[in-house]
């Protein structure tokens, strides 16, 4: 039952907003305060009273009440729900939220929500399967918006195949899964590393990797969902988790991102080295511009600090896990990895599959533990990644 449960429902042009009208039935007889939503078009499938009547309040399009002049505040909507569903979404809809693009209500309160928003998406099969759609997908999954994926059936085009919305029975039951999802990890303290570093070589330039932190920012998201307070201590990339439960402290170099993570790591409960951390740095960096010469240039690198191993060294109880990069005998370079990090888990990341590891959406790992337990799994986005990851952590927190 949804009582006390305030969702907003926005919907897109699509011909699944017919269903719309069931699904705001279904959500007031479980109990939900319904506010909806809708874009100009999708106003051309469905009537405003309809949706009203249904939801038992007027329906908003407009940053401004017509009859009254009064301003819909859209931060005030985002603000309000417990939960955003956008039923149907459609591809117009997601491109906007993926790009972050603001000219209807519907845009301005997604940007605004601080809620947990739903996806739905409903369109013809190969718009669902263009590379375009997908990229939007996951890149909302990364957002950490939950994607309710279309179903398989027959579609308004005659053809089919994947793209119809989902029920509006299926999506009321993730909703009332998403209430009743316990927040497992609450109290938990994760400190977190991610993304590249950078090792400046003179004020100018420095020597980095080409890490994107994209995994680093789906486990956070996963973390925080699950109710953990996370503190995330991020190199130089455009890929920042956003969330009430995550705090980012953004460094450039191994010694500040070590620095940063020592004063975090009494306090936590459990620190996963997802950073790609330089394993050299310039001896010295030069204070002004080195100039071009002829002959070569030698720039002498000293170790930095093995994060990850100097805290694995001065661990209490805290349960620590690190990632794995391996051109062979990946399995037992993985484990001889684990131990000399005093690790409980390790990720081993494929390099053997197309798809997985750095810049990539997707990834196939295989994480180990100390006592020598192997899961392994499938290519998945990175989000999916992060579920198993983070289930296979509260099993070991819970043991
Ligand atoms: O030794 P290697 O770099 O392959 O180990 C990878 C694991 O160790 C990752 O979890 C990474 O975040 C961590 N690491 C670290 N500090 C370093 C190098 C790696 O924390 N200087």
């Amino acid at each position: 039952m949804l009582e006390g449960k305030k969702v907003l429902v926005a919907v897109c042009g699509s011909i699944a907003a017919y269903k719309t009208a069931f699904f705001v039935r279904l959500l007031i007889k479980a109990g939900a305060e319904v506010q909806v939503i809708m874009t100009e078009s999708a106003k051309t499938f469905i009537t405003p009273l309809t949706l009203a009547t249904l939801s038992k309040k007027p329906v908003l399009s407009h940053f401004e009440r017509n009859e009254t002049g009064e301003w819909n505040n859209h931060v005030e909507l985002g603000l309000w729900a417990d939960i955003m569903v956008v039923a149907p979404a459609s591809a117009n809809t997601l491109t906007k939220f993926a790009t972050g693009a603001c000219d209807n209500l519907v845009t301005a309160v997604y940007l605004s929500a601080r809620c947990p928003v739903m996806v739905c998406p409903a369109m013809d099969l190969d718009m669902y399967q263009h590379p375009a759609t997908r990229k939007n997908l996951t890149c909302l999954t990364e957002y950490g918006n939950i994607l309710i994926d279309a179903e398989d059936g027959e579609l308004a085009s005659g053809l089919s195949g994947e793209g119809r919305m989902a029920e509006p029975e299926h999506i009321l039951q993730y909703i009332q899964n998403h209430f009743d999802k316990k927040q497992s990890l609450a109290g938990k303290r994760v400190l977190m590393t991610s993304g590249p570093t950078y090792e400046a070589i003179d004020p100018v330039r420095f020597i980095g990797n080409h890490s994107t932190g994209k995994m680093g920012r789906a486990i956070a998201m996963e973390l925080a969902s699950r109710g953990a307070e996370v503190q995330f201590i991020s190199g130089p990339t455009g890929h920042y988790p956003k969330h009430p439960h995550i705090q980012i402290t953004k460094v450039t170099s191994a010694d500040e991102m070590f620095a940063t993570a020592q004063g975090y790591f009494e306090n936590s409960d459990v620190a996963i080295f997802t950073a790609a951390v330089a394993d050299y740095k310039p001896r010295t960096i030069a204070t002004s511009k080195i100039k071009k010469k002829e002959n070569d240039l030698n720039i002498t690198l000293a170790p930095n600090p093995d994060i990850a191993k100097e805290l694995g060294a001065v661990k209490k109880d805290q349960f620590t896990i690190g990632f794995a990069l391996e051109t062979d005998e990946e399995e037992v370079n993985a484990m001889k990895k684990l131990e000399k990090k005093n690790l409980d888990m390790i990720v081993l990341n494929s390099l053997n599959h197309e798809g997985a590891g750095f810049a990539h959406d997707t990834n196939k790992v295989s994480i180990f533990d100390r006592y020598n337990n192997a899961s392994h799994f499938e290519l998945k986005s990175k989000a999916e990644v992060a579920k198993d990851l983070v289930d296979l952590l509260e099993k070991a927190l819970n043991e």
